[in-house]
């Protein structure tokens, strides 16, 4: 089946007891067992079954797969967020005393899990320049166990060269982590250009109506954890289950297979079924919205680039962008909506933008079927100086939007009175 065929079905046929035509929200927190030898079977891994959510429910389950069939995944994990996607990710991988290397312009969020956190669980990660693919190369030690970046870098929507730093990653023996949270695989597939995980705030583009939290982590199967000798804990038996060797796993699918029975087990960042089934209610309309979402952008940053408030707009679809050969690439169907531009006059022209938007709302979040505008200098990084924003990729005066679903003649016409306003 083709893709848009797979966002609507993968995943479910109408079960044989209720037939219902659209998948079920199942909102409970355990099973009922058969007997005490099904209920030891499925502990053991005999047989899939449900025991208790926060290991696995029907309704993640069929958001699992169909996300796992658009990423051309062999399966996937449903979390609690984006955030709990790449800790438990990370987990499955990694623990004190080894290493991780990262783009450098990656979420804030991120560079504080990966710069911050992770550090103090002994977890060291180097960052890498996203834009140099030789770089990564430059700080693979013994102690390396994944190179990780984001494919649509998150504010200034710059584009890594995924095929480079993959097979990087593949000629050290290293699983190669993309976050598609931006594109979402309806413009970016990275399981093409060498990706062997993926990871996705579902809170954006995939829900796509700014109502739910989630994270998705997708293994591609594409990665040999047998015989490493990197990953040791993958090729040994597992004391805490039943001694499972997950790299024997069948269709390569260690890697997911131990990041739930173990590592969600352990840590616990489920997602809620609701959370699960609301954003399958928005899977079913995604290929309609990342074309439109795409294409209003593009309207948008051109209407950007020709104002006298704007000094620049960093959107990889613009022909001035240094990223555009790339886009043209990796992006051949659209560049989602997500951007930044620096307005003309600083911090202070970017807070009086703000202030003066009517129907675009000042928000931290993207990926809304409405219209979202927020400016760093004065909110998420208003603790750094103009220099450690400078070294951020950010200035005083980068704003960023997320543009939605409106009528992008009434968000031309927001911005305009918006940008007016910044300039007196
Ligand atoms: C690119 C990217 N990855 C991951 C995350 C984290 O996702 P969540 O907020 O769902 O935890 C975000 C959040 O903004 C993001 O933009």
């Amino acid at each position: 089946m083709k893709f848009d065929t797979l966002a609507l079905h993968a995943g479910y046929t109408p079960d044989p007891v209720t037939h219902s035509r659209a998948v079920p929200l199942y909102m409970t927190t355990a099973y009922t067992y058969d007997s005490t030898e099904h209920a030891r079977s499925l502990f053991a891994l005999e047989q899939p079954g449900n025991i208790y959510s926060r290991l696995g429910s029907p309704t993640c389950d069929v958001l699992e797969q169909r996300i796992a069939a658009l990423e051309g995944g062999v399966g996937s994990l449903a979390t609690a967020s984006g955030h709990a996607a790449i800790q438990m990710m990370m987990m499955n991988l990694a623990g004190a005393g080894d290493e991780i290397i990262a783009g450098n312009n990656l979420y804030g969020g991120t560079m504080n899990l990966f710069g911050v956190s992770f550090p103090r669980l002994g977890i060291k990660v180097h960052f890498a320049d996203a834009h140099d693919p030789a770089s990564f190369e430059k700080l693979i030690n013994d102690k390396t166990k994944a190179i990780y970046v984001e494919a649509v870098g998150n504010p200034n929507a710059d584009l890594a060269d995924l095929e480079a730093i993959g097979r990087i990653a593949h000629a050290h023996g290293l699983p190669f982590i993309v976050d598609n949270t931006v594109a979402s695989p309806a413009l970016l597939q990275p399981k093409k250009f060498g990706a062997d995980l993926i990871i996705h705030s579902t809170t954006k583009y995939l829900s796509g109506t700014g109502t739910v939290m989630g994270g998705m982590a997708v293994d591609c199967g594409t990665f040999r954890w047998k015989d490493n000798p990197r990953f040791p804990l993958f090729n040994n038996p597992d004391p805490s289950y039943h001694g499972v060797v997950f790299a024997d796993a069948a269709n390569n699918a260690g890697y997911i297979m131990r990041l739930r029975s173990l590592i969600l087990r352990d840590f616990g960042g489920c997602q809620s079924p609701f959370n699960a089934w609301i954003t399958l209610l928005g899977m079913e309309t995604l290929s309609l919205r990342m074309k439109r979402h795409s294409e209003s952008a593009l309207t948008v940053a051109k209407f950007l680039e020709a104002s006298d408030a704007v000094e620049r707009v960093n959107y990889p679809a613009l022909e001035s962008s240094p990223y555009y050969a790339l886009s043209k690439k990796y992006l051949p169907n659209g560049a989602s909506s997500m951007f930044t531009f620096v307005i003309r006059g600083g911090r202070e022209a970017g807070g009086k933008f703000i202030n003066a938007c009517r129907l675009i709302s000042h928000v931290t979040n993207l990926g809304d079927s409405r219209t979202l505008v927020s400016h760093p200098a004065t909110t998420t990084h208003s603790q750094l100086t103009d220099e450690q924003l400078v070294a951020a990729g950010i200035e005083t005066g980068t704003v960023r939007l997320s543009v939605g679903l409106e009528d992008v003649g009434d968000l031309l016409e927001d911005l305009e009175q918006a940008l007016k306003i910044s300039q007196e």
